[in-house]
């Protein structure tokens, strides 16, 4: 059953990941192990994983070099598992459980959640440069230039800064948010998935398909987050609940309404399963990873 082949191969993308975060987090003569511990607390052994999954998926549909796929997928794992470190933090979000457990910062002390970020950053950067060269090296400069700029001040930190400020202010529009959400979250999913082309060797116009699909998922996966911001438990979520409103965050959910949300999220699904026509029958499973962000209750 197609279920059965999205859950298996989501099931895999989280054993792959477990299993290399713990290897790239060994303990070693140089790295302090506070450090080391801090870090693994918060990218071990929980989290969906969707990003790394992503890239594993979008790879299959072309010819992929295995082995950087697989370094890929976890490099990205680390940038997402450091946004949520910083994402926490009491100068931020200012959160108290992630992912069921209490945040790093809670769990240790705001210094050790901030470095412990860091280096999971760098981390990424260090694994993807060490990955195997492929046979065509500008693949490599590629993944670590787009990875760096879906994290940067044009993606992921862009959103994240202009987040913070939206809070502050009165007047945030429609454009203003999916723009935020954009850069926040999806330039990350929209890279993840674009990864897996780029170690595919995608042609130009399989590659724009991709980028589009990843676009739109990422805009669906922030728009169902605010929804479950609002629907969800916080013993379903393994965060608080009900966060967005209490801090007065303006999101897509607050602009709209429910019923316009939920209605744009049926958009967004349909225009990221649209994007996945041109690889017909081969891409089944990332349509079920489609209807699994949108369906999903955590
Ligand atoms: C949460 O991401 C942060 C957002 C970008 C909304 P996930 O929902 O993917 O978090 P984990 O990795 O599954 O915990
Ligand atoms: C987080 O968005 C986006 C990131 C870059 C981490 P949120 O602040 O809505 O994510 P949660 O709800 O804390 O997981
Ligand atoms: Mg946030
Ligand atoms: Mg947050
Ligand atoms: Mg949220």
């Amino acid at each position: 059953m197609t279920t059965d082949n999205f859950e298996t191969k989501l099931e895999k993308a989280v054993k792959q990941v477990e299993n290399g975060l713990k290897a790239h987090l060994a303990s070693d003569d140089e790295t302090p192990e506070t450090l080391l511990e801090a870090m693994r607390y918060a990218s071990l052994d929980g989290g969906k994983r969707l990003r790394p999954f992503l890239v594993n998926e979008t790879a299959s549909l072309f010819k992929a070099e295995q082995q950087l796929v697989t370094e890929a997928a976890i490099a990205i794992e680390c940038i997402h598992c450091y946004s949520l470190i910083h994402d926490d933090l009491p100068s931020m979000d200012n959160d108290e459980l992630r992912r069921g457990r209490p945040t790093l910062w809670k769990h240790s002390d705001e210094a050790t959640a901030i470095l412990a970020g860091d280096s999971l950053q760098t981390l990424a950067f260090e694994i993807l440069s060490n990955a195997p060269t492929p046979t065509n090296s500008y693949i490599k400069s590629q993944l670590i230039n787009g990875l760096a700029k879906a994290v940067g001040k044009t993606g992921m930190v862009g959103g994240q800064i202009r987040d913070m400020a939206a809070e502050k202010s009165s007047e945030v529009n429609f454009a203003d948010i999916l723009m935020i959400h954009s850069q926040k979250t999806g330039a990350l999913i929209s890279f993840a998935a674009e990864a897996g082309a780029i170690i595919g060797g995608a042609d130009h116009h399989a590659r724009e398909a991709i980028k589009l699909f990843g676009q739109k998922l990422g805009l669906a996966f922030q728009l169902k987050d605010d929804l479950l911001d609002v629907e969800g438990t916080t013993n379903d979520l393994g965060k608080t609940a009900g966060k967005d409103q209490a801090s007065g965050k303006a999101t897509l959910v607050s602009i709209l309404g429910h019923e316009k949300a939920v209605t744009f999220l049926s958009n967004l699904k349909d225009g990221a399963l649209y994007a996945l026509e041109p690889f017909g029958e081969k891409a089944e499973t990332l349509r079920e990873a489609t209807r699994f962000v949108c369906e999903r209750q955590n």
